[in-house]
Formats: C-alpha cells, structure tokens, sequence
C-alpha cells in the first residue's frame, strides 16, 4: 500500500522540531510512507532540506521526504499539488492519503477547502483510503470549532478526523489511568472524601518569539489551557471507564467535561518583551493562573488550581494531588504534614507519593519521606516521543490518542469567560512569576507546591 502524508504546514516549527524526527523514527521502526511537505518558504527541495532536515537524518527518510512549494492564496496552486499526489500513487493497487493540517487555526477553513478539492480531483485504479489530521487548538472558540467539524465532515466521515492533542500521546497521561484504575490502593483514595484540592502547574522558560505569528493570535488559553490542562484533568478525575476502549474512555472523559462550570475566577498576563525581537510588542496572554472544580459526586468541593505559561525562571511541570490531612488534627502534631501524591513531568518523570514516617532519635514524632518511581530508571530512558505515539496511531487507524469533537467542544464552553478580550492583563518581567499567581493562591488559602 502507498501512504502519503500531505503536510501543510510542511515548512512550520512544528513539522521542524516534532514531525519530521518522528516520521523519521517510524521509518527506522519499519513504518512505510512518504511525506509531501507543503510550504511557501522554499523554492525548492534543496533549501527545504538544507534548513529542514538535519545532515545526520537517515538516508531512508530523506528519500520518502518529498517537497512542493504551496501557496495556499494562489488560485492555481490545486491542480499542481493534485498532480504531485497522483505521481506518488502511481500505479499502486492500494493507497491511502494522510491531510495533515498543521496551520495556524485562522488558515483552516482555506485549508480544509482546498483538501477537500484536490481529494475530489484525484482519481486512480486503485483502492482509496483518507485520513485527515487537524492539529489543536481546534478553532478559536466554540462556535468556530464546531463551524470547522461541519466543513471536515462534508468531505470526511468523522471517523477519518484525527484531532490532535498530542498530550493524549504522553507516557505520563497513559500513565495516569493505570495508575488509577489499576491499583486498588488507590482507588480507594482518590476521591473527594479523601483529597483536598489538585494543583496543576505547567511553568516553560520559553517564549513565543520563533512562533509570534502562530501565538499572537493564539493565546495561553488556546494553546495549552483548553487542550493539554483540559485533557490532563479528565485523565485525573473520571470514573473508570468500562474497558480501556477509545469510545469507554471519551464517555468519562465527556463526563467530566460537562460537570465543570465556565470558568469565572481567572487572570491572565503577559511577559513584558512579547513581540520584542520583531520589533512590536504583542498584546496576547502567555500566562494564566485559574481555579475550577469538577462537579461530580467524586470530585465536587475539591478545588483545582492551574498555572501556566510561559518565560519563567524555572522549567516545571507537575501534578500535586493534596490529601486532606485529618490525622495532624486528631493527633494534635504539627509534625505530622498532609500526604500527597506529585506527578512531575518535567524535568523528569516520576511519582512522588509523600508519607509520614518516624524521625529517628525523636518519641512519637514524624517526618514526611518520599516514596518515588523514577520512569528512567526504572524502564530504561527511552520513552517514545509523544508525537511519534501519536502518529503512530494514526498510521495504524487507532483513535484511541485523540479527543472527540464533543471533548473539544466542552473544553472551548470551559474557558470561554478567559477568552472575552475584557478583562485585565497584567504584563510580567521576563523569568518572574506573575504577581496574580500567588494572589490566587493567598485569597484561596494554599500554597503552590515547590
Ligand atoms: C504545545 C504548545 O502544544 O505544547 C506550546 O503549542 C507548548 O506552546 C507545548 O510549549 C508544550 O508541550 P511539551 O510537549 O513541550 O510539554
């Protein structure tokens, strides 16, 4: 069989720093297709490879690397790109066609238009397979979102939509759910009866410059608010689903989504030199710190507190799930600390569970002690990247990685309120924490994890 990947967006940050060492790794797995990497930066395959490839890539994966220089504004640009796809398919029995959307949300709907031409112009004798694979965020809202799907849906069936979000591709999403549906001791606990509160911290280093005109129209909250956060709190907080099914995971997943109010207490800001290198600062939120809760039965009163963004001192990633601490209060010891489980993406992936346990040469007192899993050590440090899961299952046709469209849509009713151009944003020095982010955490009494 013939696969092509079509990749708009073939000349963007993404397709540099995530698709093409993934689609290169597949092909060193054994994996076969050709990727058709669409562009206006590159006259032709030569620079394209020059500044898109690096020297060391394997000789395989270049010669299934082809390049088409494509203006999507140009009128004329469809019958050479429907030429190009049909001389990939030659004269193969069998082929299947992999649109691949990695374009700023604004280019969609133009793009998702001219996918849907030159499919209906190819022709061939042989069996004809397509997938088409639409990067987040998914729309900018709502209403755009679901304008989108209609459009996907005239030319696709939904079950031929790959809709990424490539933290679903992450070992430690995975993780989390075998984490809580397959250990019994856990379970038990992880609940509203026994945690206090979840804080959610996503801190990058970064900025936005290299890919300003992507973020500008973008934002914190669409970037990584209503997809990544939003996925990681289903994964923390649903019902275990009836089999590890795609279908019996969306069912919970939508659960959740649906229990969660609008969120109302929010700030955003932004670090003071957005836009700078290019000679214009840029108005567009790269932080935001917000509470909201999952109104279930199991997880009602247990507030969740998120932060993230961008430019800050320190690299952190992390999940801390708070238990109530009963036992200080009954004991009558201050030594005695609340216990907790921490899930650290970054810098590396571990599982922390903090106990109390005796601190020698003292009567009766306690000191808290870290139970810790170590993914490195413990399973050897090559864990797959996440875009090369997610690909992968795109090549086999598995959707089990990919949110749905009723997901998607939840997740934009969710931050909606934060995404109303009104309210305040505060601008923050490069590499500090934005003032709001502790104002949160005084007015609602915690204390951010460290
Ligand atoms: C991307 C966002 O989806 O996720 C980036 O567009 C963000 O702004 C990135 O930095 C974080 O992903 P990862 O895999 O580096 O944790």
């Amino acid at each position: 069989m013939k696969r092509i990947i079509i990749q708009f967006g073939g000349t963007g940050d993404l397709a540099l720093k995530k698709l093409y060492p993934a689609y290169e790794h597949l092909m060193d797995l054994g994996f076969e297709f050709t990727v058709l990497a669409l562009g206006r930066r590159f006259k032709d395959r030569a620079e394209f490879l020059k500044t898109m490839v690096s020297p060391k890539a394997s000789q395989e994966f270049k010669s299934h690397l082809q390049y088409m220089h494509y203006d999507m504004a140009d009128p004329e640009a469809i019958g050479p790109l429907r030429s190009h796809i049909q001389a990939i398919i030659g004269e193969a029995e069998q082929a299947e066609l992999i649109y691949y959307m990695a374009l700023q949300p604004s280019l969609y709907e133009e793009a998702i238009h001219q996918i849907q031409e030159v499919d209906s112009l190819i022709s061939c004798q042989c069996i004809l397979d397509k997938k088409i694979v639409v990067e987040k965020p998914f729309g900018f809202d709502l209403e755009s979102s679901l304008r989108y799907n209609e459009i996907l849906l005239q030319a696709f069936s939904d079950k031929e939509i790959y809709r990424i979000d490539h933290y679903l591709g992450k070992e430690f999403m995975q993780n989390l759910l075998i984490l809580r549906f397959h250990n019994d001791i856990i379970r038990s606990i992880w609940d509203n009866r026994s945690i206090e509160s979840i804080q959610i911290i996503f801190d990058e280093t970064h900025g936005v410059d290299q890919r300003l005109g992507f973020y500008e129209q973008i934002g914190v909250v669409r970037d990584t608010i209503q997809n990544h956060i939003m996925q990681i709190i289903t994964y923390l907080t649903m019902n275990e689903p009836a089999t590890l099914s795609p279908e019996d995971i969306a069912i919970e997943k939508v659960k959740v989504l649906r229990s969660i109010a609008p969120v109302t207490e929010f700030h955003t800001g932004r670090y003071e030199s957005l836009g700078a290198n290019g000679g214009r600062i840029v108005n567009t939120p790269t932080y935001a710190a917000l509470k909201l809760a999952v109104n279930t039965y199991y997880f009602a009163d247990v507030p969740i507190y998120i932060r993230t963004g961008k430019m800050q001192e320190k690299a952190k990633s992390l999940i801390y799930i708070k238990f109530r601490n009963i036992t200080g209060k009954v004991m009558h010891d201050e030594s005695i600390t609340e216990n907790g489980v921490i899930i650290t993406i970054h810098p590396e992936l571990t599982i922390d569970i903090s106990m109390n346990l005796k601190k020698p040469n003292t009567s009766w007192k306690s000191k808290p002690v870290r139970f810790r899993f170590n993914q490195a050590e413990t399973f050897g440090a090559n864990t797959p990247e996440a875009y090369e899961q997610i690909i992968k299952k795109i090549l086999e046709g598995d959707k089990s990685l990919f949110p749905t469209m009723r997901e998607i849509t939840e997740a934009w009713r969710i931050v909606a309120p934060m995404l109303e151009p009104e309210h305040p944003m505060e601008v923050y020095p490069v590499r500090t924490l934005p003032r709001f982010a502790n104002e949160l955490a005084q007015e609602n009494g915690f204390t951010w994890f460290d």
